[in-house]
């Protein structure tokens, strides 16, 4: 057994047993911190914690790992639950193309964008892919991410998507950490079916769904409902097929426009609508007679250039929030959460503490993981983060762009 008796924490943060499945509206305000802390860990499980004053007799001694960490605060880690972790390439070429004036939309007309990924991963290996997918993953963890979820969707055929989704399921054996898998194969129309979007919806719920059940490769299913990719119609479709097989829906949703997608996946069951650069009154109404979690995505917003999701009209309509990074080869080739909490807090104007919540006990709600993740209590296995020496909570948003981890325990 391995244990660790962490101690002299600055502070100990997301800490107590009643911290509550979601924070909301004002309450998103609240962080529980414990200054002058120790914590103590078997195999990486919570056994004890309290003010450095009470820590006396609580372990026992005999082969334990001191760690001392003064100056330093000791985080959950937080939980990424919307990321395109598994492609083959990068599409540096895009970024230039965007540079040069071109839009998101643009690129996607001539070829880019996700046909363009789902090209590439065509020809990769399932071994290949998972080669890079792993590496990756071990860097966001270096970077403070204790969940990940992760989508297919760059397949769009059904040995494609299968291929994807099993490369997932192999990481959730290889990993630690915990990971979600989310089919995505409603991302974009192939090509080839760009003029027959019945014949690529009856290959999603024919052939890909029946198998996808069958070999349990999915947590959740997720459709982008957008102009130009999937309509509100054509999403309804796909995720009622999918709760057939008990998926749950999680959306990509008013990226670009309103189009009545929010309340829709709402109606259908959905645990996260996500992206919500768009916001229309009736969006937040459909929200707030709900259980669903909204998750902004700001890395994509500053990447493309798009507007941000408006958090603050979210919770001041007494909504949670959840964040998370996105992180694909398109529209996010960032998966560094602490990235993410220094975006939430400059452009979204959420306080260091609302984005916090967000990107933890909110965003390990969107992904399933409320029991056991994005808080420290007693009993929780969540991955902690051990910070450098800062001098407060809010210069970890606040010193966009260094990295302030100096040890991840997993
Ligand atoms: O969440 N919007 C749809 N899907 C991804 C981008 C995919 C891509 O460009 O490869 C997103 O931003
Ligand atoms: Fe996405």
């Amino acid at each position: 057994m391995q244990k660790i008796l962490i101690k002299n924490i600055k502070g100990l943060v997301q800490v107590g047993e009643n911290i509550p499945m979601i924070r909301k509206g004002k309450a998103m305000q609240e962080l529980p911190i414990l200054e002058n802390a120790f914590l103590a860990l078997e195999d990486n499980e919570v056994i004890a914690y309290g003010l450095m004053e009470d820590w006396e007799g609580i372990t026992d001694w005999r082969d334990l790992e001191v760690v001392d960490a003064e100056g330093r605060y000791v985080l959950p880690a937080f939980c990424d639950s919307h990321t395109h972790t598994v492609f083959a390439k990068t599409r540096e070429e895009e970024f230039v193309d965007k540079i040069h004036g071109l839009s998101y939309e643009e690129i996607a007309a001539k070829g880019g964008g996700i046909l363009n990924s789902a090209r590439k991963l065509a020809e990769m290996s399932e071994d290949e892919l998972l080669e890079l997918a792993q590496i990756r993953i071990n860097k966001m963890i270096a970077c403070g991410t204790g969940a990940i979820e992760i989508k297919s969707g760059y397949g769009l055929s059904v040995d494609a998507e299968l291929k994807m989704l099993r490369v997932i399921k192999r990481l959730k054996a290889n990993n630690s950490i915990a990971i979600k898998a989310t089919f995505l194969g409603a991302h974009a129309f192939p090509l080839e079916y760009k003029e027959n979007h019945r014949g690529y919806i009856d290959l999603i719920i024919n052939e890909m769904l029946p198998i996808i059940a069958k070999e349990k490769l999915a947590d959740y299913i997720d459709v982008f409902c957008e102009r130009n990719y999937f309509s509100v119609e054509e999403m309804s479709e796909i995720l009622e097929a999918g709760k057939k097989y008990s998926l749950i829906p999680k959306v990509h949703v008013n990226q670009f426009s309103v189009m009545g997608a929010v309340s829709k996946a709402i109606e259908l069951g959905a645990l996260s609508v996500d992206h919500l650069e768009e916001l229309g009154e009736e969006d937040i109404l459909a929200l707030q007679n709900s259980n669903c979690i909204p998750t902004i995505l700001p890395g994509c917003s500053h990447f493309l250039g798009i507007p941000f999701g408006d958090a603050r009209r979210m919770i001041n309509a007494d909504l949670p929030v959840a964040l998370a990074s996105d992180f694909n080869p398109g529209s996010t080739p960032n998966y560094n959460l602490f990235t993410i909490w220094s975006l939430a807090c400059i452009k979204l104007k959420m306080t260091p503490e609302e984005a916090f919540n967000a990107l933890t006990i909110n965003a390990a709600f969107a992904m399933g993981l409320s029991e056991t993740h994005g808080k420290i209590c007693i009993g929780s296995k969540s991955p902690l983060i051990l910070t450098k020496e800062i001098p407060s909570l809010a210069y970890l948003p606040y010193s966009f762009g260094e990295l302030n981890v100096e040890r991840i325990f997993v």
